[in-house]
């Protein structure tokens, strides 16, 4: 089939908004927002149901023609972006994006792949309930793109990873069959638990087009702190005193860099509350009993008098909180003004933290002169964001050994929550081990034979 009759067929399946096919309408959706990776597609193809994306898929493979799901665009790592010259379309989730229920005594709600998440968070907290997946893009970014990519966030230190949130799933496989298996339930061991295989593989597998996710009590009290720290390993033992004392309710526990601040301010205008110090921590906590912030405060009054901490400010009202978050959700903005960098969204063992940290500054320093690491993340479930500042001419491929190399030092990971898309699916070859990328070689090959599905991602 030529194109244009294959763009033919895919209109009788859509609607007068379906098929997009103007240069200038199609071109937001074949770059990412960084403007890093470009691709190209025969048409940006919207469908509004399931059943729409089960017929465009089914045409797709009929045609030969492969297919690349994109949620909100707001991926660091090119998973929603074409590669390569093969006839491919863009298949867009955006109008896929009903929320169908919220039940708020099953604490769970059921939504479409193209819902925005934070209008989810926003209809989960109407309900008196909370979605607690947190993230700096929540404002565009897709659910379905959220559980494509397993997104992490601020709150993976309590709440977990996404997949721990995704009850029932709703998907779409290589040839156009529509699996429904949207059950609305906490316990479920009848057979495999398949639906874990499509949560994380960034539409390689199959297209996420609803979910039931489970929602949790949303915290009546919480607390949010910003803390000068003289260092990572202090970071890490306030970490623990938090812990030993608060620990089911501290919700996140974010490790920031001095340069991180440096950024802020130069870049976004972004005014620290404190004196410059070399490490910051920002860390929430949230509870359904009042008396969390008496408490929370009382621990920082010892982490400060151990000097753990040097000095410290506590929100005193919901406003000065989100002054505070703005801080740590402006670093990647701030980053990109800066002028190029290079990311490395890692994860090591908690209790490696500060070893790896010296270990990587260490080998950048020595390999790549006048680099500069811009390092903050998630540091209570062990993410870092090594993200380099690059001057003119540095090697970013070998600069990506040199980081990498030190998290495989540690046995970490070269992706903790951005996920491989294309950016690092030359880095996933080399990183993992021969046996698993062989297993997952097995798992595609079963569920999409042809490769159609998202192709040039994760594994090329
Ligand atoms: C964040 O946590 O802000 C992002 O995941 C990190 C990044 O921009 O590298
Ligand atoms: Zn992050």
């Amino acid at each position: 089939m030529d194109a244009s009759s294959f763009l033919s067929r895919l209109e009788t399946l859509l609607d007068s908004r379906g098929l997009v096919t103007a240069p200038d309408d199609m071109a937001p959706h074949l770059v990412d927002w960084r403007g890093l990776f470009r691709g190209e597609a025969l048409a940006v193809v919207r469908p509004r149901t399931a059943q729409e994306v089960a017929a465009v898929v089914a045409a797709c493979a009929e045609a030969g023609v492969a297919v690349v799901p994109q949620g909100g665009n707001t991926g660091l790592a090119g998973g929603a972006v074409p590669v390569g010259p093969a006839p491919q379309i863009l298949l867009s989730l955006s109008r896929l994006n009903a929320i169908r229920k919220v039940d708020r005594v099953g604490m769970l709600m059921e939504v479409e792949a193209g819902c925005i998440l934070q209008t989810a968070q926003e209809a989960a907290r109407a309900a008196g309930r909370l979605l607690p997946v947190s993230l700096a893009a929540e404002g565009t970014a897709q659910v379905g793109g959220v559980i494509s990519t397993n997104a992490g966030g601020i709150n993976v230190l309590r709440y977990g990873m996404t997949r721990q949130l995704v009850l029932g799933l709703e998907v779409v496989l290589a040839d156009g069959t529509l699996v429904n298996a949207l059950r609305p339930l906490r316990k479920d061991n009848a057979g495999y638990d398949w639906k874990q295989l499509f949560i994380g593989s960034e539409g390689t597998l199959g297209l996420v087009t609803a979910a039931v996710l489970r929602l949790v009590p949303a915290p009546q009290h919480k607390v949010t702190a910003l803390l000068a720290v003289p260092s990572p390993e202090a970071a890490l033992a306030l970490l623990n005193r938090v812990q030993d004392e608060v620990g089911d309710q501290v919700s996140a526990f974010e490790l920031i860099c001095g340069l991180s601040f440096d950024l802020l301010k130069r870049n976004c205008g972004l005014d620290l509350p404190l004196a410059p110090a070399p490490w910051l921590v920002l860390m929430q906590a949230d509870s359904s009993l009042a008396g969390i912030a008496d408490k929370v405060e009382e621990v920082l009054a010892g982490a400060l008098e151990a000097e753990e901490a040097t000095d410290g400010v506590v929100a005193s009202s919901e406003a000065q909180a989100r002054q505070l978050w703005a801080l740590r959700e402006h670093i990647t903005e701030a980053e990109q003004r800066e002028g190029p960098s290079v990311k490395h969204d890692v994860s090591v063992p908690i209790a490696d933290i500060p070893a790896f940290l010296a270990d990587a500054e260490a080998a950048v320093a020595a390999a790549h002169p006048g680099a500069r690491a811009n390092m903050f993340g998630h540091a209570g479930d062990g993410n870092i964001h090594f993200n380099v500042l690059i001057p003119p001419g540095t090697d970013k491929a070998a600069l990506n050994r040199t980081v990498h190399d030190a998290v495989a030092r540690f046995d970490g990971s070269i992706s903790a929550e951005h996920g491989i898309g294309q950016y690092r699916a030359g880095e996933l070859a080399h990183y993992k081990p021969a046996a698993e990328l062989a297993l997952m070689r097995r798992i595609k090959a079963a569920l999409d034979p042809d490769g159609r599905l998202n192709p040039g991602k994760v594994l090329a």
